[in-house]
């Protein structure tokens, strides 16, 4: 326990000196009168790198220990530093008094926009500076116009020049004309004359203005001997700073680095540093230090107190990062007349809204409860576990705007329980919704959210994929992915006269309807019954690609004996005898029902025909008689009899026999049927799009059909079989 106590001090510790590293508490806030907002900070410890300063004994905050700072602009990333002004004293012969600092290496640059160069002095003065990027200078001019008169008197010439840009360096050079020496100034003593040179904060001075104040610049320049004057000898000048190299994008990657931390910060692209470089900001509506985490960082500014006048006319409530002006009632507003009419309406109307609210929350409830019965809590739960499925829960609302508030002209097939729309999503794919008509038992109800979990998580090229499902109605409502070519059913028996398909497309369409019920019984997890195979539920898509639909009512397979499936399935002419005898449906079941459906492509029969002779009723007893008989051909399709597939037809039909076989446990699994069907169809080798098929017929033909008898959670129309099962059902059998 104590090691990996102390362990997780250790990674404690590691994590803490990777972040950015922050001023403690103790750190000065001040130094003399000038506030210290970190980045800067006195003393290594309190600063980030590059913006340390040191705390003069006078109370100064010192840069690189000899430039005093006067303000820190925190939001403007500059500092207004106090700079020496450089002097050149003419025909004195000594050197000049130069104070230049080159900034280049450090985050701070002479801003380029605050600052002008100032020259003033003797006539003729030439001076300059020059960094890397600019150099900018001026020679002093005299005319009467120009000249600039001090308080005492004198006269000086001057000239002062924009800067090309932010500059790295202010170190001067003077260049001196030897004539005019006196021409304008007697000041100094001697004979000699003083010029002087620096760069400086062009607002300090007025230097907008046609005359500076030349008291004040002076004033500066000749007071630097005083050394009890702090800040004698200077002149204000701006300096920019930016805190990192490097874009926001770019530095707001590096979470590690990244130096704007408050929650409520905007980076801010700065060019100061004569390439990319960024700032923190607060966001519009905060204020504070965005250098800092909060709440120490950026805070909510209380508009409504802060500004003036205040920012709404009437009551003020402060938001985070905005302010909400109340709308003002009208009775304070509207005279006495008008009052009691708009009182009177107001009070219409706050009872109209109190009972729309009213009902908008019962109806609000109504749904919720729907959803909590269906099991849409352990759905929303599941679904966001597995990520990556694209199941949704759609509302209510969706689907009725989907389905044109389910127009009759969207229908696309209807059961004895339900009803199928075409839909269109807002993004424009199409969809199929099942609007069911009832759900009978409690049990179904609550298993429904756990059955739509395992069916979204099926995913299988031969499988009409559910999108989705609605469960804030009293029936829940499936959403599936529109499948345009109608069913099989159709395709075999449709009301045009049966179609010329080849023996080929029969038998790629048997091997994918196998191998999606294969699916569903050996590799779905849990396995899934799929309980009512029959040619109406085997969709075909714009390619003719077999989709098996409508296992919505399927039954996850009982995993324990115990669980015993009662729900009636099935339809006429497709159900396992076995499980009328046993009320067990197995995945058998699904063979059996399946191989009827194999018939059906065999012979273009219906399973089951209420007309005609009472022996040939049942396409599978029909059929299994012929066998025995050794009349196979008798009931083959002619259209797809030809001498050279004889012994195919065979092999198919003795598939299907095997899976009409009366015992499920004689019958083949869904993997056998559906590995002896791909064998069977590469066998053949013609291709399985009919070619002599012309499009234009197979539109017309299948135009119609495709209003699908898509029969999904509830099965068809009550079916003679159905009947009886239910009969048995009801008598305890
Ligand atoms: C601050 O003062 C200390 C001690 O005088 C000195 O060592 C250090 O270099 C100074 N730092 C700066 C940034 O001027
Ligand atoms: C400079 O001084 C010389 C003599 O002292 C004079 O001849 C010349 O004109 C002066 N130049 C200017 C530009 O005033
Ligand atoms: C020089 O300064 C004195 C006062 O200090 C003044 O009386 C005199 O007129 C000045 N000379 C010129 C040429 O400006
Ligand atoms: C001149 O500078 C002063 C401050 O020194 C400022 O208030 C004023 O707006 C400026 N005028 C112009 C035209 O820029
Ligand atoms: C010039 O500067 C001085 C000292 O800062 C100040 O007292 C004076 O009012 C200023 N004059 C003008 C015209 O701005
Ligand atoms: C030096 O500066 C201090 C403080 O600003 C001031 O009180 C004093 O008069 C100045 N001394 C001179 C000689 O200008
Ligand atoms: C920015 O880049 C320069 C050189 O490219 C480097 O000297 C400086 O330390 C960098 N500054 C920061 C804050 O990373
Ligand atoms: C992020 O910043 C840290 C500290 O400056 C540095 O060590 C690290 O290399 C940076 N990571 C990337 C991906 O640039
Ligand atoms: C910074 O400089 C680059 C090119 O030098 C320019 O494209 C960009 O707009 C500048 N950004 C700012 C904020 O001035
Ligand atoms: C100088 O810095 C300012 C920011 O303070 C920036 O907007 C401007 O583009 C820079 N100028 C140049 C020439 O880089």
């Amino acid at each position: 326990m104590l090691l990996l106590l102390l362990f997780s001090l250790l990674v404690a510790v590691e994590v803490q000196e990777k972040a950015v590293a922050l001023p403690s508490p103790s750190c000065p806030k001040s130094c003399g009168d000038v506030d210290i907002e970190y980045p800067f900070g006195i003393g290594a410890e309190c600063a980030m790198e590059g913006f340390q300063l040191n705390c003069s004994k006078t109370g100064v905050p010192l840069f690189f220990d000899e430039i005093p700072v006067r303000d820190i602009l925190l939001p403007q990333g500059q500092v207004r530093a106090m700079k020496h002004v450089s002097t050149m004293t003419r025909g004195s012969g000594e050197d000049p008094d130069i104070y230049g600092k080159d900034l280049s290496g450090t985050p701070f640059t002479y801003s380029g926009t605050s600052n002008h160069f100032m020259v003033v002095g003797a006539a003729n003065t030439i001076a300059y500076i020059a960094d890397n990027n600019f150099l900018v200078g001026c020679a002093t001019q005299c005319s009467p116009n120009n000249h600039l008169k001090a308080q005492d008197g004198q006269s000086y010439c001057k000239c002062q020049a924009k800067l090309g840009g932010n500059m790295s360096n202010d170190y001067v050079y003077f260049n001196e004309v030897k004539n005019d020496t006196k021409r304008y100034t007697n000041r100094t003593a001697g004979g000699s004359a003083d010029s002087y040179a620096v760069i400086m904060e062009a607002a300090a001075f007025g230097f907008n203005a046609s005359l500076p104040n030349m008291t004040a610049f002076l004033e500066a320049a000749e007071s630097r001997i005083n050394k009890s004057d702090p800040y004698g000898g200077r002149v204000p000048v701006i300096l920019n700073w930016v805190v990192g190299n490097g874009t926001c994008d770019v530095a707001s990657r590096n979470k590690s680095s990244y130096a704007c931390i408050s929650n409520n910060h905007v980076c801010v692209d700065s060019n100061s540093s004569n390439g990319p470089g960024y700032l923190c900001n607060c966001k519009k509506g905060y204020s504070g230090n965005p250098y800092l985490p909060d709440p120490d960082g950026c805070k909510d500014t209380d508009e409504c107190v802060v500004q003036n006048p205040p920012p709404c006319p009437g009551r003020c409530i402060n938001i985070p990062g905005d302010f909400y002006c109340p709308p003002i009632s009208y009775p304070r507003i509207v005279g006495l007349v008008v009052g009691p009419t708009i009182a009177g309406l107001i009070v219409v109307i706050a009872i109209t809204c109190t009972f729309l609210v009213r009902e908008r929350k019962k109806l609000a409830n109504i749904k919720q409860k729907y959803f909590q019965q269906h099991g849409g809590m352990l759905l929303l739960q599941g679904i966001s576990l597995k990520q990556g499925t694209a199941f949704s829960v759609f509302t209510e609302a969706e689907l009725i705007e989907a389905t044109n508030k389910f127009e009759e002209k969207n229908i696309l097939g209807r059961g004895g329980h339900g009803t199928v729309y075409k839909g269109i999503l807002k993004d424009g794919s199409l969809i199929a919704v099942k609007k069911c008509v009832s759900m009978t038992s409690e049990q179904q109800k609550k298993e429904f959210g756990k059955e739509m979990l395992i069916l979204s998580q099926i995913n299988h090229k031969n499988i009409v994929k559910l999108l989705g499902c609605c469960l804030e109605v009293e029936v829940p409502m499936l959403v599936y992915e529109f499948i345009p070519n109608g069913t099989l059913f159709h395709f075999i028996h449709g009301d045009n006269g049966c179609h010329n398909i080849p023996f080929s497309t029969r038998i790629h369409i048997a091997h994918e309807s196998a191998q999606a019920l294969a699916y569903l019984h050996s590799w779905a997890s849990p396995p899934i019954l799929h309980g009512d195979v029959k040619s109406s539920n085997i969709l075909l898509d714009k390619n003719y690609v077999a989709k098996v639909s409508d296992f919505g009512a399927s039954i996850l397979a009982p995993t324990d004996e115990s669980q015993f499936v009662t729900l009636v399935q099935g339809t006429c002419g497709y159900l396992d005898p076995e499980y009328m005898q046993t009320c067990q449906l197995t995945d058998k079941s699904d063979v059996y029902s399946f191989g009827v459906v194999i018939l059906e492509l065999l012979t273009g029969k219906k399973a089951f025909k209420l007309d005609g002779p009472e022996n040939e009723r049942s396409l599978s007893q029909h059929f299994l008689s012929t066998m025995k008989e050794d009349r196979l051909m008798d009931i083959i399709d002619d259209r797809i009899k030809s001498d050279s597939n004889i012994g195919l037809l065979e092999e198919v039909a003795e598939l299907a026999r095997q899976c009409l076989e009366m015992v499920g446990e004689r019958r083949p699994s869904m993997r056998d049927v559906a590995e002896k069907l791909e064998r069977l169809s590469k066998v053949m080798q013609h291709p399985w799009v009919p070619v002599q098929y012309d499009p234009e017929e197979m539109e017309s033909l299948l135009g119609e059909s495709s209003v699908a008898n898509l029969e999904m959670i509830c099965t068809g129309n009550f079916s003679m079989e159905k009947r009886i099962v239910q009969g048995l059902l009801e008598s305890g059998r």
